[in-house]
């Protein structure tokens, strides 16, 4: 049995159960065409099986070079960006103390390459010269240019803090099992290398080594991870049918919206550890459906912090919006509202209740507001936030996404957009053989 709930009786203001389940139909030969592997973009569906086929050597190997590093490190850091990076971000932030930083616990986790800011890279720089780290690089082109220049930087502050010989120690690279520039050079600096298998693509990585490691050097049990998302897997491969499978029915749900002119879906929490799996929710399904001139544009919200902000807008701006709620019923810790005799913040009808009561009144009386103010809500909830859960979770949006974007008719394990801006920053940079774009560029300046 699964843990995760999906919700979607707050849609039916807006969306008649028979335009839900039209979508049956397509969504059983979806489901067909992921797991015969015959569908757009097939060859990059190697996800499907990962729960299964990730193996117990790749499994102790990782978990074995995880503690040789967290033993050497105070702090590690984790380059890459987009699906080389998010995935793993997603999952340790929402498992870590949200003080991490201050609480003494080794090694803190950093992230570089996500972006190209001279005074980010600065900052680091003069965090690790006063810390033991080591670092992983994670690329499976191996040759995106944020990681590259990040990694350069970082191999050149190991090998001058501690030689070439501990430097290369304290370096793992993730990337192509055959070909790219990372590839070549951990062949020649050997590298402690995990490859990124041919058919997985980034944003669908986070149970490869490109996730596992620097989540299980964070120190998360990664068996627990993959063992919630084969649980889910196992689950989402019993029936297709849209009131029993959650995958069917959020993928059924997004699209019935959609028809309808909802086209921008805001994920919420009501837990600011969940910040950053929203932001690799909005990469997977930005990437996986944002072509062609079509797909929902993914938004995210972090409550109730956000109600002060774009509550606003949510509860009375354009009405093109849904919100997909992911609600988690337990906290990990208790405490409670103090009473207090004067009463002078007038708080004390609230005292004695546990914060986290508060804050699940504020989940539901939000959701009846903004379905009041036209916004469909959809609900996925889980008990807890641990391994488990999130292996659930991640596997359940991966598979809805696939079977999401195919209703849409687009592939979406591509991303051919992404390169657009690329080649005028290559351009731009005067890379060789950009030679034409560079003159074309100059006349637009
Ligand atoms: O999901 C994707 O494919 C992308 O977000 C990539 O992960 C991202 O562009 C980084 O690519 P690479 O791992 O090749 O450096």
């Amino acid at each position: 049995m699964i843990n995760l709930k999906f919700d979607y009786s707050n849609a039916l203001e807006f969306v008649s159960k028979e335009e839900i389940h039209k979508f049956q139909e397509e969504i059983n030969r979806h489901f067909e065409s992921v797991n015969q592997k015959t569908g757009k973009g097939n060859d990059f569906l190697g996800w499907i099986d990962l729960p299964d086929s990730t193996d117990e050597v790749l499994i102790t190997k990782i978990e074995s070079i995880a503690e040789t590093l967290r033993q050497k490190s105070e702090v590690f850091v984790v380059i890459g960006i987009g699906g080389s990076y998010l995935g793993a971000r997603a999952v340790i932030e929402a498992l870590s103390h949200h003080f991490n930083h201050l609480t003494g616990n080794k090694p803190v986790i950093l992230y570089a390459g996500q972006n190209i800011s001279e005074d980010y890279m600065s900052d680091l720089l003069e965090i690790l010269d006063k810390k033991d780290y080591s670092i992983t690089v994670i690329s499976k082109s191996g040759t995106t240019t944020e990681p590259a220049v990040a990694f350069r930087i970082l191999k050149n502050h190991l090998e001058n803090k501690y030689g070439l010989d501990e430097a290369r120690k304290r370096i793992v690279a993730i990337t192509d099992g055959e070909k790219g520039a990372l590839k070549q050079l951990s062949n020649e600096e050997g590298y402690e290398t995990f490859v990124v298998p041919d058919d997985v693509g980034g944003r669908y990585s986070v149970l490869t080594p490109v996730g596992l490691l620097p989540i299980a050097v964070a120190g998360f049990n990664i068996r627990a991870l993959i063992e919630g998302a084969r649980i889910m897997k196992d689950h989402v491969s019993v029936s297709t049918l849209i009131d029993e499978n959650p995958v069917s029915s959020y993928a059924a749900l997004r699209n019935a919206l959609y028809n309808k002119g909802m086209t921008t879906e805001i994920m919420v929490n009501y837990e600011p550890r969940l910040f950053y799996m929203t932001e690799w929710w909005k990469q997977l399904y930005g990437e996986s459906e944002g072509k062609e001139n079509k797909g929902i544009f993914p938004a995210g919200v972090g409550f109730t912090t956000d109600l002060h902000s774009m509550g606003q807008y949510i509860q009375e701006g354009l009405r093109n919006i849904f919100e997909t709620v992911l609600s988690v019923e337990n906290p990990d810790k208790q405490l409670y509202v103090p009473a207090d005799d004067k009463n002078l913040d007038k708080l004390n009808y609230i005292a004695g209740k546990p914060i986290h009561q508060v804050n699940h009144m504020a989940e539901i009386g939000t959701t009846l507001a903004h379905i009041d103010g036209g916004v469909p809500n959809l609900k996925i909830s889980i008990p807890k936030i641990d391994e488990h859960n999130l292996g659930e979770l991640i596997y359940f949006y991966e598979l809805a996404c696939a079977i999401s974007g195919y209703i849409l008719d687009v592939n979406p394990f591509d991303q051919p957009g992404v390169e657009a801006y690329k080649r005028n920053m290559f351009a731009l940079l005067g890379k060789p053989g950009f030679e034409e774009e560079t003159e074309a560029i100059r006349k637009r300046l």
